[in-house]
């Protein structure tokens, strides 16, 4: 899979990338993840991205030329299955979609930033727009770092244990059920019982009790949904 990301901070994306499973992911050549400076796309001297909005709103929006060179550039190498805009009006984002996007070959993100991007990009260039939740960042970029973070651990060969992804939280639906390390008994706190039995079958479904227990608590919501 290769991931391209258009933004004008890439440090703040170089950082959450490049530890633990995703540096591997890297490293193995499961992934590779390029980043891209809005600014090397610009041709004015001042190297500007943003303008004034049309209008009586204060705040500075990403302009067109910028974006439209660095997508048609990139789009003139490979073809795109998904171009994503990240803004809080998108798509919100759930493991689903992290599935969905897993599968693909080439995925090109354009992190908004300030007041967002002029909307012509969202109307001509753009396939998907993503929002990672009911609140405003500071720009598209940690948001893209999530959507990055959440799909490639999903390639298949990235994790050690491959069936791990498959009891992880949100992925049958369910909440993930508690886990326990040793010692088993810590200053009286105790692991529950059943896990120390090593019966395998009574354990997954205590399992299963337990993430059907947790949802129901903590996210009904989740036991309504289709
Ligand atoms: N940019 C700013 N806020 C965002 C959000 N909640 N999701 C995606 N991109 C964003």
């Amino acid at each position: 899979m290769r991931i391209d990301i258009i933004t004008v901070l890439p440090e703040l994306i170089e950082s959450p990338l490049n530890h633990s499973i995703i540096k591997r992911a890297q490293k193995k050549g499961l992934v590779s993840i390029n980043l891209h400076h809005l600014r090397d796309y610009t041709t004015d001297k001042h190297r500007t991205v943003d303008d004034y909005a049309f209008g009586p709103d204060a705040g500075m929006v990403l302009k067109i030329e910028p974006i439209y060179k660095a997508i048609e550039k990139l789009k003139s190498k490979r073809n795109y299955d998904e171009i994503i805009y990240t803004s809080p009006d998108g798509e919100p984002y759930t493991q689903r979609l992290a599935n969905t996007l897993s599968t693909k070959e080439n995925i090109l993100i354009l992190c908004g930033h300030y007041k967002g991007v002029d909307h012509r990009v969202r109307e001509h260039l753009i396939t998907r727009e993503i929002s990672i939740g009911d609140y405003v960042l500071s720009g598209g970029e940690l948001a893209a770092a999530i959507i990055v973070d959440s799909v490639v651990r999903l390639v298949p060969g990235v994790l050690s244990d491959e069936t791990s992804a498959l009891t992880d939280s949100f992925q049958d639906g369910l909440l993930a059920p508690p886990a326990y390390t040793r010692p088993a008994d810590f200053n009286g706190w105790e692991v529950p019982e059943i896990l120390l039995s090593g019966n395998f079958k009574e354990i997954e479904k205590w399992q299963m009790e337990q993430a059907i227990e947790r949802t129901k608590r903590l996210r009904p919501n989740l036991l309504k949904d289709e």
